[in-house]
């Protein structure tokens, strides 16, 4: 593996607020995501989860620290560069699955195979995707009529349609009951395994962290654990 591969960011600050209401989300963390198996972002309510996962996924801007995808620094690189990463480079996946309500499944998956500028030729096709997560018979489904698992397995194929270099997942068994939570958690596994794709996952799920190759812990914005798998 080359030594600029997965997403790596260093020293990572990210301050809200002032003055008494001054909290820091991100207090120096640095962290090293890598292909190949699946990474659990965990700690309690407010230790700074989604905010790293926002400022991974070029959603939000760190007020100092630096972050680089496969050797590229995407940090301070302005908005104009951090809209092309986070559209080109980066899926994401909430809680409440974000889908389209008056577009069927396929059309969900469909529309964000549209969007990159950067087109890969190894995407599979919409079809394919929902294939991929077990759904092609529900192709032809709107959201409201598919169950939460069934939603957030189509949001899945959705955000692995641009081809993305990174998935980040936000709580994303929160809404579900356990058997659609462990199916969606299966699914995100194979997809970090197969090793095309860094995959994180931020969650309160204890579930989760079994099933986890490396686990990020999480305290008041800093990293207080790091489970890294050795290099291969
Ligand atoms: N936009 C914002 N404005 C002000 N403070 C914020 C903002 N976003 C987050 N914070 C604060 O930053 C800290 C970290 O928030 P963050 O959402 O990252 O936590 P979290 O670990 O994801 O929590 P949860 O498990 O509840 O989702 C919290 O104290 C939060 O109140
Ligand atoms: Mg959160």
């Amino acid at each position: 593996m080359a030594s600029g591969t997965g997403l790596r960011a260093t020293a990572l600050s990210r301050e809200y607020g002032t003055g008494p209401t001054r909290v820091m989300a991100l207090d120096q963390v640095s962290v090293h995501l890598r292909p190949g198996g699946l990474a659990a972002i965990v700690g309690r309510s407010g230790s700074g989860k989604s905010t790293l996962l926002n400022v991974l996924g070029g959603m939000d801007t760190p007020d100092s620290g630096h972050a680089e995808l496969n050797g590229a620094t995407f940090t301070g690189t302005g908005p104009r560069k951090l809209t092309e990463f986070r559209r080109d480079r980066v899926g994401f996946v909430f809680q409440f699955y974000n889908l389209l309500p008056q577009l069927t499944a396929l059309e969900n998956v469909e529309l964000a195979r549209r969007l990159p500028s950067r087109k890969r030729a190894d995407v599979p096709t919409s079809i394919e995707l929902l294939e991929r997560v077990g759904l092609r018979d529900r192709a032809g489904h709107f959201p409201p009529q598919l169950s939460g698992g069934q939603m957030q397995r189509v949001s899945i194929a959705r955000a692995l349609a641009k081809g993305p270099d990174v998935l980040l997942c936000d709580e994303p068994t929160g809404a579900l009951d356990s058997a659609s939570g462990v199916e969606v958690m299966a699914l995100l596994t194979d997809v970090a395994r197969e090793g095309r794709t860094i995959v994180a996952v931020v969650t309160h799920d204890p579930a989760i962290r079994d099933l986890a190759d490396h686990i990020v812990a999480m305290r008041d914005g800093r990293v207080v654990a790091d489970s890294r798998p050795p290099v291969s």
